[in-house]
């Protein structure tokens, strides 16, 4: 099964969507493997962002990513990558569709709320920036009610 990096950013950590967040991932069927609650240093925001390093809005991006706490979480599941970008809609959260959750909760691309992988290998070079120390291992008693095999 793939894995995700999720991060909710500091304006959702300051507007209290910590919880309706995690519960979309959750109830969808995807297993949560590492969560944390962190303020993220300069110099590690820049990494993770790296590959945006000469886009103009680089610099308010670190900023934005730094100015509060974040929640770093890996999901598990089938197709989690693309799902999970579903789920987040769209970067500019005017084209985000109603019932995602940045077409629920955003107006502005630089207020955006939520990070997802934007694709497996990326994914595997965040989960390992973000939690080198590993993570859980289960598989919840539900797995059949949710997955055919
Ligand atoms: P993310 O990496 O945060 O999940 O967002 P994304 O894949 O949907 O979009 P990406 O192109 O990776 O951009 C990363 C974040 O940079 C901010 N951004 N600002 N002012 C702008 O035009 C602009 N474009 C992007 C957004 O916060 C975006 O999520
Ligand atoms: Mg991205």
């Amino acid at each position: 099964m793939e894995q995700t990096f999720i991060m909710i950013k500091p304006d959702g950590v300051q507007r209290g969507l910590i919880g309706d967040i995690i519960s979309r991932f959750e109830k969808k069927g995807f297993y949560l493997k590492g969560m944390k609650f962190m303020n993220v240093e300069r110099s590690f925001a820049q990494q993770h962002y790296a590959d945006l390093s000469d886009k103009p809005f680089f610099p308010g991006l670190v900023e934005y990513i730094i100015s509060g706490p974040v929640v770093a979480m890996v999901w598990e599941g089938k197709d989690v990558v693309l799902t999970g970008r579903r789920i987040i809609g769209a970067t500019r959260p005017w084209e985000a569709a109603p019932g995602t959750i940045r077409g629920d909760y955003a107006v502005e691309v630089g207020r955006n709320v939520i990070h997802g992988s934007d694709s497996v290998d990326n994914a595997k070079k965040e989960i390992a920036l973000w939690f080198p120390e590993g993570l859980a291992e289960w598989r919840s008693d539900l797995h059949p009610w949710v997955y055919e095999a």
